[in-house]
């Protein structure tokens, strides 16, 4: 049996916080009746109407994908361009959890669970990425320090991040450079690397929190287990609680 409201925020129709609102306000019925006390416990028999519209309820599937170049991270395309979810064989109304850039490649998660994609995309939950780019130029000390203090993307600093040069090529004039960031802006990496007046000429996203791709080759995908879920929501101590 799971909390009403934590049903409802699960579906993905409200954050958890509105789904409390929705039910206080008399919005909710359980197996036709309404429902005013945060907190009832349902279960998967339990039909949950939220302003007279029937929740559909599915198990929840979580998968980590190692997303190859030259797929938009979307879960239609009015191009008719082939997607993430695509990707991956299941009868699931799965989505990407945030984005990768068309051009960039590795670790994406893909679930069906709103709740879990609200906390991992929250900022407060700081959950962080390690990306790798390759870089057009070789990045100095003084430009990794810029980079790991913040740099200004459209008006805003970015928050501190995790820098390590791990290749330098003199004769080809790039590099590799591992980032470690906990925000997700639109083009981050490459928007942090532009603000030095350099170029991100390939880029892949190696990690989310303590999950990489290793032994996913592109393209492939795996199943993320309970125990990893529940790591993920450990993380955060504030949320522990709720779990
Ligand atoms: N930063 C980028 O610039 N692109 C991505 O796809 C992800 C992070």
């Amino acid at each position: 049996m799971e909390r009403l409201q934590k049903v409802i925020a699960s579906s993905g129709v409200a954050s958890r916080r509105k789904a409390e609102e929705m039910i206080q306000a008399g919005r909710v019925k359980v197996d036709g009746q309404v429902v005013t006390k945060l907190g009832t416990l349902v279960g998967s028999k339990n039909t949950i109407e939220v302003d007279g519209v029937r929740l559909e309820r599915e198990e929840h599937v979580y998968y980590l994908l190692n997303k190859p170049r030259g797929i938009i991270t979307s879960t239609t395309d009015d191009k008719h361009r082939k997607t993430v979810v695509d990707l991956i064989d299941t009868d699931k109304r799965i989505y990407p959890v945030g984005r990768l850039d068309y051009d960039t490649t590795g670790a994406l998660i893909l679930t069906n669970d709103g709740e879990f994609t609200n906390y991992l995309m929250h900022p407060s939950s700081e959950i962080t990425k390690t990306y790798v780019a390759k870089v057009k130029g070789i990045l100095k000390g003084k430009e990794i320090h810029m980079l790991e203090s913040g740099v200004y993307i459209d008006g805003k600093m970015t928050e501190p991040a995790k820098v390590k040069l791990r290749k330098v090529d003199e004769k080809n004039n790039t590099c590799m450079v591992e980032i470690t960031i906990h925000e997700g802006r639109n083009h981050q990496i490459k928007n942090m690397i532009a603000s030095l007046g350099m170029e991100v000429l390939k880029l892949k996203r190696e990690r989310i929190a303590f999950l990489d791709v290793k032994g996913l080759q592109s393209g492939e995908y795996r199943l993320l287990s309970p125990k990893e879920i529940a790591k993920f929501y450990g993380m955060n101590s504030k949320h522990k609680k709720n779990h």
